[in-house]
């Protein structure tokens, strides 16, 4: 497949996954169309599983782990674990969400993560994510919910009222300053059950009987190719569903399956707010799977060989990287500029907010030598705070090697961000050849 048709398939797949709730129903639907089939284990059921099978668990609607069982013994292949994560920072809605002034209807907002707040100004903004309800049969049920053409909207303060907008940068207060217009007012006063009634509308679902939601704000804006060749692209959530959707290519792979060693892919919610939850990954999820893929095989591993196992694991923690952007020189250490469609980058920081070390340093950069794929290596400057990723954490949890790694890209948290197109296919091949390594 050409690199620009796999920056389509994942462009597709972004649009069509606005929340991470909507991720992982995409991911869902993309497996079930998938041979060999692959089978949704319940985290509640009793586990068997068989060599070679395919299996996945989901966690809360919004965080995924799909593994092909090995062939062999986990003790002599370990896992082979790719991570990544399925959220992007922006705007969730608040409880009692909306409210009414001067013949306006607002929803309020609160900040996820920490997003370029200025980029969600004059954008075609919608709502995507999930309802909790009481059903027919009285239980608590959850449903997705989406709205498909744009229903909020952040407009800007005209610059003949914020004359300085363009040396000092729009500054948004974030209590007062964020809440997203919905509609005008017909009647005199909001009814109680406004927003809910608006969420029946969408699902079907009696206003009365929907008590809770999470929701998530995006943006209508399908992806484009963009550049005089089309070699860049741009849409949401690059950072970091670009690394999910490479990291499915990978697993995917029909030609790698069945294959020697447990390979995994372990897609997280709650990255960009610090992996502290039960589905996060600084939770037990990841522990609790691999935990039970050791004991429900036919022959059952035993404490000492799973310690075995994870001895003789290796995770990628795949997470986008700051690609040079030669406007802002300052920005960057000058010995450490990543370019765009240059390949992958392994991320290194002394203070472990990057789990590479030397050796998996090394390791990653022969798997990309064994693909035929360029990579680059990123330091972030001294005098700036650096981020951090799921590969600390999670190596830290199970005691595995780890490394991070990721696709170069602009704007990182801009709710429109770009890449290179040659970067996102050079990330998949890479990650074919660590599955696919001894
Ligand atoms: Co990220």
């Amino acid at each position: 497949m050409s690199a620009r048709q796999q920056v389509q398939n994942l462009l597709d797949f972004i649009d069509a996954s606005p929340s991470p709730w909507h991720v992982v129903k995409t991911i869902e639907a993309l497996l079930a169309a998938q041979t060999p089939p692959w089978q949704r284990l319940d985290e509640t059921a009793k586990w068997s599983l068989q060599p070679g099978g395919c299996y996945y668990v989901v966690r809360d609607d919004s965080s995924i782990i799909l593994f092909v069982q090995g062939q062999k013994p986990l003790a002599e292949t370990g896992f082979k674990i790719v991570g990544a994560h399925t959220d992007s920072p922006g705007l969730r809605i608040k409880p009692n969400a909306a409210s009414s002034t001067d013949g306006l209807v607002r929803l309020g907002v609160e900040v996820y993560g920490g997003p370029i707040l200025a980029t969600f100004a004059d954008r075609d903004l919608s709502l995507a994510g999930r309802i909790a309800y009481k059903n027919d049969q009285d239980e608590i049920g959850s449903m997705l919910v989406l709205f498909d053409q744009p229903l909020l909207r952040l407009p800007n303060l005209a610059i003949h009222m914020n004359r300085t907008v363009n040396e000092e940068g729009l500054k948004l207060q974030k209590q007062t300053e964020l809440p997203l217009i919905l509609s005008g007012l017909t009647d005199e006063q909001l009814p109680p059950a406004y927003f809910s009634a608006l969420l029946q509308q969408q699902t079907g679902v009696d206003a009365g009987r929907i008590l809770s939601w999470d929701l998530a704000v995006y943006d209508t804006q399908k992806g484009v190719f963009w550049g005089k060749d089309s070699e860049f692209y741009a849409d949401s959530q690059l950072d970091n569903l670009a690394s999910c959707h490479a990291a499915l290519q990978a697993l995917l792979d029909p030609a790698a399956i069945p294959s020697d060693a447990t390979r995994v892919c372990a897609l997280f919610d709650h990255e960009e707010i610090g992996s502290q939850s039960n589905k996060g990954a600084d939770g037990s999820f990841l522990p609790d799977v691999l935990g039970r893929i050791a004991s429900a095989t036919a022959t059952a591993t035993g404490s000492e060989d799973y310690a075995r196992a994870l001895a003789k694991s290796f995770m990628i923690s795949a997470d986008m990287a700051h690609a040079y952007q030669p406007n802002f020189p300052n920005a960057y250490d000058s010995g450490h500029k990543v370019t765009v469609n240059k390949g992958p980058v392994i991320k290194v920081n002394a203070n472990h907010n990057y789990s590479s070390e030397s050796v998996s340093a090394a390791m990653f950069a022969d798997w990309c030598e064994q693909a035929g794929v360029p990579y680059q290596k990123y330091s972030h400057r001294c005098d700036m705070p650096c981020g951090s990723t799921i590969g600390p954490i999670t190596s830290a949890k199970l005691g595995i090697r780890a490394i991070d790694v990721g696709s170069p890209m602009w704007a990182m948290h801009s709710i429109r961000e770009s890449a290179g197109v040659l970067d996102h296919d050079y990330m998949i091949r890479v990650m074919k050849r660590f599955f696919a390594a001894r």
